[in-house]
């Protein structure tokens, strides 16, 4: 086992209780499929947004903002150690509404008699 990823579903929303890819397989794009795999395991039980929290200043932050999460809240000595988090949100609901909006942009382009969403 290279990583792993750990889901909590509660109804709407769904949560990353755990993210981790061994140090000897970072950079290599492991973590974003790890992540991209939860999110759409949370879609295909209903969620409606992905919550989780990340150390302040770590590099998992880079890979969640790139996935298009959001900081919402800042906790002070969130960690055992007294580190501090951020809680950050992604609705993947709107982010798979604008993604069928622009599948049906490009394909009004492509034959303006499309009119249906996909
Ligand atoms: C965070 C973690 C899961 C990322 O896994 P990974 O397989 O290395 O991630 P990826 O290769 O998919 O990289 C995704 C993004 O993370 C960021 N990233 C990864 N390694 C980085 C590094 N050494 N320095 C800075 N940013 C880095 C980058 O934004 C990267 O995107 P890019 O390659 O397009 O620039 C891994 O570093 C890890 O297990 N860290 C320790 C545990 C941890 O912090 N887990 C998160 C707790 S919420």
């Amino acid at each position: 086992m290279v990583g792993y990823v750990c889901l909590i579903m509660r109804k709407q929303t769904s949560r990353i209780y755990s993210l981790i890819v061994g140090k000897a397989y970072r950079g290599k794009g492991i973590g974003t499929k790890l992540l991209e795999a939860a999110e759409r395991y949370a879609i295909s039980q209903g969620a409606e947004a992905v919550r989780l929290e990340v150390r302040c200043n770590s590099k998992a932050l880079r890979l969640y903002q790139k996935l298009g999460y959001t900081v919402v809240e800042k906790k002070l000595n969130y960690y055992g150690d007294g580190g501090d988090a951020f809680s950050m949100n992604k609705e993947i609901v709107q982010h798979r509404i604008e993604d069928v909006e622009t599948i049906n942009i490009k394909r009004k382009r492509q034959n303006p008699a499309v009119t249906t969403a996909a």
